[in-house]
């Protein structure tokens, strides 16, 4: 039975004012989401913040990118030991616009994977085809690589100590979200892949969606069977709509 996890990816969006009340809405009913993993994604410089405000609670946090880099002249970039330094758990890797507006490729992604688990960080490793892509009839093909990079640079027992989430680009913030027997698919070719390297760890690894997940269809996404919790952008930001999808999370537990 795998833990489902459901993560915030707030982008770049807060203030300090507003994470501390987004986060006070949310911490209000982590006592009743025991059942599954929780954890919020901030922009970097309030990482600390949130952690703060977390401490204490079962609510995670992590980043939304990191560098491959520990530690020397590479301005501007975050390591991952700063992350784990300043209390985050979690970092989301490869995410569609870090790879399409940043120019990350499968090889980078690899490399922040391989930084990230060992600074001891959870990598959210995000896989998924644009709307071309997936016209074409390449989402498989998109997808097997963008994993057997990691698996390559990685090893597939690295699995173990990551959570994948699959995001088809043109769900993302659309609002047009892939139906569950769409995302379900893929999932189960997620699974398969790992499948083909290690039996155990295909069955132990969380696979989220992510894509316009809304507290109204997140419950027929979570009943999908290789489908174990969401990465969430938009409704992430309203305490709400995030708990609304928790409790969706929730439900299929138990
Ligand atoms: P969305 O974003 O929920 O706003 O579609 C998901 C994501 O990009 O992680």
């Amino acid at each position: 039975m795998r833990k489902p996890i459901v993560v915030g990816n707030w982008k770049l969006n807060g203030t300090e004012a507003g994470n501390e009340a987004l986060v006070a809405g949310v911490l209000s009913e982590m006592s009743n989401l025991a059942d599954i993993d929780v954890a919020v994604c901030p922009p970097f410089v309030y990482v600390p913040q949130v952690v703060g405000l977390a401490k204490g609670t079962a609510l995670g946090v992590g980043g939304q990118n990191c560098s491959e880099q520990s530690s020397g002249a590479f301005t501007g970039e975050v390591a991952p030991e700063m992350l784990s330094d300043v209390g985050a758990r979690y970092v989301i890797l490869g995410h569609s616009e870090r790879r399409a507006l940043y120019g990350e490729t499968d090889e980078i992604v690899s490399e922040k994977v391989k930084a990230a688990l060992h600074a001891g960080l959870t990598p959210i490793l995000c896989v998924g085809e644009t709307l071309e892509e997936r016209e074409a009839d390449e989402t498989e093909a998109v997808v097997r690589q963008q994993l057997a990079a990691v698996i390559a640079g990685n090893g597939i027992k690295a699995f173990e100590r990551m959570v994948i989430a699959y995001e088809p680009v043109w769900a993302i913030g659309t609002g047009r979200t892939a139906s569950p027997e769409q995302a379900q698919q893929v999932h189960a070719f997620i699974r398969g892949q790992l499948d083909s390297h290690d039996a155990r760890v295909a069955q132990s690894v969380r696979i989220q969606y992510g894509g316009s997940v809304k507290p109204g269809n997140a419950a027929e996404l979570f009943g999908q069977p290789d489908i174990d919790g969401g990465l969430i952008g938009g409704a992430s930001l309203k305490a709400e709509d995030f708990l609304g999808i928790c409790r969706a999370a929730a439900d299929t537990v138990g």
